[in-house]
């Protein structure tokens, strides 16, 4: 959406002034839905010779968009105007994945065309399944999963010359093809015969059927284990201009192909200060039990400057409050693991972390709260998905988000190639000094 058709929008807001050097310049302010307001700065450099330094964007919005809104302030996350409870509680993965991506709730014709086009395109070509073989033991499944989507490119080409063609069978076949591709990686590393996906399934129950069964020992799809990772992934479903959405408009805004920006994105997700945090929550809590339950010792680590140690899940650029997504995703913990009967230390332990946590000072005051990734993990642990997938189950989740952000900047009349600026700092310009005299 271009910032003159924002401007265009009835509200009117005043522009901002700025004196550089003693001139003052008009510089005009974009007005969100939600009163979000930013200063355009795009013809800055041109009017005043000045850019502007924001390390880690934190003050930057990098483009208008209409897919999802968060108030970090208030702790509200909606998409498309929905708020995200309301989704969460009453929608189904793959009405919300159609939601983002086309701007609307699907209608029931809507509805089954799109879910037969996920049945159309479950399956990967069968030479994939052989890319398997090769990647060392014990591979990460996110290296897999960056691997096998970008690959899928070299099988559909159609994608290269016209990056919105058809965008609604891409975008069908990459949410079928990416849980097919996590469920096989996963029967790889164990060593299990492949589970194919089945018409006859929902999204949801024919990824846990593919993960779980097993020739020897049907898998029993509980329709609550169904149920939570469609809350799951619904949560995780997109998130504005996040780091890893961040990359995907980076990288397509490049003209690279859908297929090839995923797989950056993927990339992204995996480090632990953004979609990995899933999996190293679990890993710290499992340090701390292993440590005797010793709280304050990791508490004083996150405190103790000296120490790079941060509290996994804790924290949020944009939430200074509660995360939306961890409240709804801490709640559901109980639920599930009440109805499958089971019972991990780690809840309390992570309950616990959080109470102590959020009576201390040092997090209190600087908003410091559970975040999406603090809680995940339980439920994950709980429905038998391994630790070293739980970030590809976060993929799964952002991947209809990751489609319709960049088919936002695809369709941007006013869409340019992403190319910050940067302030010099370096060596002042020097004479070149040859080999023999150095
Ligand atoms: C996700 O952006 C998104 O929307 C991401 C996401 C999505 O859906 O896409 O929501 C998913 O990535 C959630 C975040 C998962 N990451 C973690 O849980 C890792 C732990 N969290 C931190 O690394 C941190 O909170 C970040 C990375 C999430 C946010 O970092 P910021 O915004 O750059 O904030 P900061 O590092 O400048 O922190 C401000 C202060 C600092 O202390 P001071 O310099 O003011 O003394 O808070 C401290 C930080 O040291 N701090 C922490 C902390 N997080 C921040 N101290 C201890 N433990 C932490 N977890």
């Amino acid at each position: 959406m271009s910032i003159m058709s924002i401007m265009s929008k009835e509200k009117s807001c005043p522009d901002a002034t700025l004196t550089v050097e003693g001139k003052s310049y008009s510089l005009p302010v974009v007005c969100g839905t939600e009163n979000d307001r930013a200063i355009d700065i795009s013809t800055l450099l041109q009017q005043t010779g000045y850019t502007t330094l924001d390390p880690g964007y934190k003050n930057t919005a990098s483009c208008t968009s209409d897919i999802t809104f968060l108030d970090g302030k208030e702790g509200i996350l909606s998409y498309r105007g929905y708020a995200i409870e309301e989704l969460a509680e009453k929608c189904v993965f793959i009405e919300v994945a159609y939601l983002l991506i086309h701007g609307h709730l699907p209608n029931p014709t809507e509805y089954e065309h799109f879910r037969g086009l996920l049945n159309q395109f479950s399956l990967i070509h069968e030479d994939m399944i052989h890319f398997f073989d090769h990647f060392p033991p014990n591979s990460p499944p996110m290296t897999m999963l960056s691997v096998m989507v970008n690959s899928l490119s070299t099988y559909y080409p159609e994608m290269s010359d016209d990056p919105l063609k058809r965008l609604d069978l891409t975008a069908a076949r990459l949410i079928s093809k990416i849980r097919t591709i996590a469920a096989f990686s996963y029967k790889k590393s164990m060593g299990h015969p492949l589970v194919y996906p089945s018409p006859d399934r929902s999204y949801c129950a024919n990824f846990l059927n593919m993960m779980f069964d097993k020739p020897v020992q049907p898998y029993m799809v509980h329709p609550e284990a169904v149920a939570a990772l469609n809350k799951l992934l619904i949560l995780h479903a997109d998130h504005e201009q996040n780091c890893s959405t961040s990359t995907v408009r980076l990288v397509g805004s490049a003209g690279v192909n859908l297929y090839a920006s995923i797989s950056a994105g993927i990339n992204a997700l995996w480090g632990p200060l953004h979609g990995g945090a899933n999996e190293a929550v679990v890993t710290m809590l499992e340090t701390i039990h292993r440590d005797g339950d010793n709280f304050k010792k990791y508490i004083d680590m996150a405190k103790d400057k000296s120490n790079s140690f941060k509290l996994s899940g804790f924290g949020h650029r944009v939430y200074k409050t509660f995360d939306p997504r961890g409240k709804i995703i801490k709640e559901a913990c109980d639920d599930l693991l009440e109805v499958l009967n089971v019972s991990d230390p780690l809840l309390d332990i992570a309950r616990r972390l959080e109470e102590i946590a959020l009576n201390d000072q040092y997090f209190v005051e600087r908003n410091l709260f559970p975040n999406v990734d603090f809680y995940s993990g339980i439920i994950y642990r709980a429905l038998g998905i391994p630790t070293n997938m739980f970030t590809v189950m976060f993929a799964l989740g952002r991947l209809p988000g990751w489609i319709a952000q960049w088919k936002e900047q695809q369709e941007d009349p006013d869409g340019k190639i992403g190319r910050p600026r940067q302030v010099y700092i370096g060596e002042p310009s020097r004479p070149f000094v040859p080999m023999s005299e150095r």
